[in-house]
């Protein structure tokens, strides 16, 4: 029992990340009934697509799960708060974008904001706004990244060291040895996004989940560095043809339009590797087995219980 675990009620903290327009019921809820806290992202998906999502998770766990809001991203951020009001959703996170406007009114019904954070500055701005828990996410992690480039192994203790609040490390998390490692550091939970895509549960193209299983760390690479928007992303084909557009120098606008949530889904739901990209983070290199979402999180808890107790022997 932790700070994390008693303010978001759940048993293990394991939060399982946003994943923008590939987010579903089936993974979301798979996490939060294996005892950790699963979440839609809302991407720019229609607020009747997000319903939807909502709605079936409901059907599939009783357990509390999270909304997650990406500030800059989203066409519909007044509308999906009122949907988190509407569907009772007890915990919002608010990643790409000043969280401060939204808070007072999540606030006023009862949710616990989660910010997503990528500097100690940040870090202090999202906790005076009133942010509840931070999530630090260092520039190892998947996805959509800071151009502020942090490692999670500095970020989350010097965040620490400066707020209050309860830290969850993201990035580079994907066993009970990396969960371990994030509590030794200050924080008292972890967000995990790419350990969860390689699991029987999260309904994404089995092209997906072999490219993790078969790659090494240095294969989950950045783009987007020319225009000032970096992702990081698995080393495909059509990530090839986008690094050849930025060698050629793609304005930021036209780099946009060729990384818009529909490439993300023909990556990650229909599997073409020509068409459309792979968000993954560098512990894709770790991933060797696609077990249950359940399994997973079970091991990590067993495996970072006896890595901290072991670990004190190194030092005596
Ligand atoms: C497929 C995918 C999509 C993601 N989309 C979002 C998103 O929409 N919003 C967000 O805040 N983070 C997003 N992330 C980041 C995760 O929520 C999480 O913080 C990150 O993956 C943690 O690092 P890791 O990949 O090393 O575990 C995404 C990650 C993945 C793998």
């Amino acid at each position: 029992m932790n700070r994390i675990t008693s303010i978001l009620n759940i048993n293990y903290p394991i939060i399982q990340g946003g994943m923008g327009n590939i987010s579903n019921a089936k993974l979301a809820a798979a996490v939060s009934e294996a005892g950790g806290l699963g979440t839609i992202g809302c991407g720019t998906m229609s607020v009747e697509q997000v319903e939807g999502i909502i709605t079936e998770t409901k059907r599939l766990t009783k357990k509390p799960f999270a909304l997650n809001i990406a500030i800059n991203v989203s066409p519909h951020v007044d509308e999906l708060i009122e949907l988190t009001i509407k569907h009772n959703i007890p915990v919002i996170s608010l990643s790409a974008g000043n969280p401060t406007p939204f808070i007072p009114k999540l606030h006023e019904y009862g949710k616990v904001v989660l910010a997503i954070v990528a500097s100690v500055k940040h870090a202090i701005k999202a906790e005076e706004a009133g942010a509840d828990i931070l999530v630090t996410e260092g520039y190892e992690a998947a996805g959509i990244n800071s151009t502020l480039e942090l490692t999670t192994f500095t970020l989350v203790p010097q965040v620490v060291q400066r707020v209050s609040v309860p830290i969850i490390a993201a990035g580079g998390v994907g066993d009970g040895k990396g969960l371990a490692a994030a509590l030794m550091l200050g924080a008292e939970g972890v967000q995990i996004g790419t350990r969860f895509i390689a699991t029987k549960e999260a309904p994404f193209h089995a092209n997906y989940k072999e490219k993790l299983i078969g790659a090494s760390g240095t294969d989950a690479i950045i783009i987007g560095r020319s225009v000032g928007r970096i992702r990081r992303v698995l080393n495909t084909n059509y990530v090839q043809h986008l690094l050849e557009q930025e060698k050629g120098g793609i304005s930021l606008q036209d780099f946009g339009q060729s990384t818009t949530e529909k490439y993300h889904v023909l990556g990650a739901i229909n599997g073409d590797l020509n068409k459309g990209f792979l968000n993954s983070g560098q512990v894709a290199g770790l991933i060797e087995d696609i077990p249950s979402v359940n399994d997973l999180i079970n091991d990590m808890i067993k495996i970072a219980k006896k890595q901290m107790k072991s670990g004190l022997t190194l030092l005596e």
